[in-house]
């Protein structure tokens, strides 16, 4: 029963959520879409209640001098109800310090931040230390789910999966790193894989008993894929 999460990035339009609004969700399947902020709101009134609605990022303030970012609480205010921190396209101009805040204030909020981690392709020797790292926002993780999405950033948007079995020593390290962080926490773990997920390579990720799902980009905008990876 995989959680298909529709990451958009900066595409998308109407014409795309009028399409999505015809999709049928196989029995079981979680569908969520992070479109560009200002479709939100019409992706919430176009979308069936089925479909949980998200951004891809936001700011930990609610309000002030911050020209071009969107407050996690206009996000809610619109519609959305959970928020990517971290993706590997933010790291870039969002530090820990941010992070770790973005992801509290979407706590606060009742929404559930999916954080996201992954390792570099000059960081794969040490990608347990780099999720280490990145994991470490979850200290004082207090909503009732905690979902990660591991993406190696080398696959992301490039075509290239790492292996199968090596993903899955991945996952059932990070699943094992966030129970003993969260002890308490054990049934409630949402743990997704994402970098270049399509209709060719998806079921076998699926399979794996610690994926819970995916972080689908590229393969959510062709609605011939998504339709299919969706039943
Ligand atoms: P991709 O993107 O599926 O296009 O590789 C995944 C993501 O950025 O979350």
């Amino acid at each position: 029963m995989p959680i298909i999460c529709c990451n958009w990035k900066m595409n998308g339009n109407r014409e795309l959520l009028e399409q999505y609004s015809n999709l049928q969700l196989g029995q079981g399947v979680k569908a969520v879409l992070l479109p560009p902020s200002p479709l939100i709101n019409i992706a919430r009134n176009l979308l069936s209640d089925c479909w949980l609605i998200g951004g891809q990022s936001c700011h930990a303030k609610a309000s002030g001098a911050y020209t071009g970012m969107v407050s996690c609480s206009v996000l809610s205010e619109v519609g959305a109800r959970c928020v990517l921190v971290g993706h590997s396209e933010r790291r870039d101009f969002e530090d820990a310090e941010f992070l770790r805040s973005a992801y509290y204030a979407a706590e606060n909020l009742a929404m559930q931040p999916i954080l996201c981690i992954g390792e570099k392709w000059d960081e794969r020797e040490e990608v347990f230390a780099v999720l280490t790292k990145q994991l470490s926002i979850l200290n004082h993780a207090n909503s009732p789910e905690i979902w990660v999405a591991y993406e190696p950033r080398w696959a992301i948007g490039t075509g290239k999966t790492p292996v199968i079995s090596e993903v899955e020593e991945i996952f059932s390290w990070i699943r094992q790193k966030i129970q003993d962080i969260k002890p308490r926490q054990l049934s409630k773990i949402r743990l997704l894989y994402g970098g270049s997920l399509g209709l060719d390579n998806c079921q076998q990720f699926f399979a794996s008993k610690n994926i819970d799902g995916g972080l689908i980009g590229g393969a959510s905008l062709r609605i011939d894929q998504i339709r299919e990876i969706l039943l």
